[in-house]
């Protein structure tokens, strides 16, 4: 039975995270950071929220990919070395396999430990596709690295086209000028590899309020929860005291910045203690947890060409309320 190979990148540096999560939560005003929305129960709820009747994008992009894969495939190259971002369960990439016929796949995530049991089932039903899990901070860098090109040279694959899959609009939680930087990342690592390769990735679109701000604040409360969370993470992370129930989610859509904005607004006055520090907040001060960019497919398609993607194209639902893209390099 053939294994999946493991590189593990990414090392969490407590200290660097403490003083992180300290300085936002001094910062005037608060903030911290979505990725401290994933611990265990976190990864759980957002799994929920997927779920939701009102959180449209996971089954819409599903939906995009069920209708046009076999119209994307003819321009994502079979043969490539597929790398996927965010990888999580694998199954979006997984489900992609048979129409666009990946030769290699390289499923990458923040942690190698999230990846490794579904890494080694999928690779029991794909034994003769190479497979590898890189636990790699891509949002700092993006590149390869020399451990992954020697084992994709070790398959012959190192002239293989690579094509960078990044779906679920995870690109909408960066602003526009650091998705542009990921987006020059993902084409410098694709012109690594051979002639036909590019990127294709899912963007939630701009629509009206009436749907997208319940998306992100549904009547079972499974999104406040979500963001709730947050504090029980950074107590655990931080030693601060929060108390959950004396904070509020809130969620609305910011049209000038074309972004969704979640908070968790302070119930009462109240001052948060952590070891060497604290925070006051007074009575309806925000911590900023979350922006969600939402775009039109004519901004997003100028980002692609910035970016230096060429012909960009993308296929979209009967709403048009997701867009999926393929930009070759
Ligand atoms: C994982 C960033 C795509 O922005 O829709 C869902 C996260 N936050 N509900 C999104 C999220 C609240 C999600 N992304």
């Amino acid at each position: 039975m053939p294994q999946p190979h493991f590189v593990q990148c990414y090392e969490e540096d407590q200290a660097a995270v403490r003083a992180e999560l300290a300085q936002g939560l001094r910062g005037r005003p608060a903030q911290v950071a979505p990725k401290f929305f994933y611990d265990p129960l976190g990864s759980r709820l957002f799994d929920a929220i997927t779920a939701l009747p009102e959180y449209y994008p996971t089954r819409t992009e599903a939906g995009v990919f069920a209708q046009h894969a076999a119209a994307m495939a003819a321009h994502v190259p079979a043969g490539a070395v597929m790398v996927d971002l965010g990888a999580g369960c694998c199954s979006k990439a997984a489900r992609l396999f048979p129409v666009l016929q990946p030769a290699a796949y390289v499923a990458v995530d923040i942690s190698v430990d999230y990846l490794r049991e579904t890494l080694v089932r999928l690779q029991g039903e794909h034994p003769q596709r190479p497979m590898l899990g890189l636990g790699l901070d891509f949002s700092a860098d993006l590149a390869l690295p020399a451990e992954v090109r020697t084992w994709l040279a070790g398959h012959g694959l190192a002239q293989a086209p690579r094509c960078v899959f990044y779906p679920g609009s995870s690109i909408g939680n960066f602003s526009p000028p650091e998705a542009l930087r990921l987006l020059r990342q993902a084409r410098a690592l694709c012109r690594e590899g051979g002639p036909g390769g590019g990127l294709l990735i899912g963007v939630d679109r701009v629509k009206p309020l009436e749907v997208l701000e319940p998306a992100y604040d549904d009547a079972l409360g499974v999104t406040a929860a979500f963001n709730r969370n947050l504090l029980l993470h950074v107590n655990r992370l931080l030693g601060t005291d929060f108390a959950p129930r004396r904070w509020r989610h809130v969620a609305h859509f910011n049209g000038g910045e074309s972004r969704i904005e979640m908070h968790l607004e302070a119930d009462g006055a109240q001052t948060v203690r952590w070891p060497g520090g604290e925070r006051h907040f007074a009575d309806g001060e925000r911590i900023h947890t979350e922006n969600s960019y939402k775009w039109t497919p004519e901004a997003f398609e100028a980002l692609l060409r910035e970016a230096g993607f060429a012909t960009p194209r993308h296929w979209t639902d009967p709403q048009g309320w997701f867009s999926v893209f393929w930009a070759g390099v």
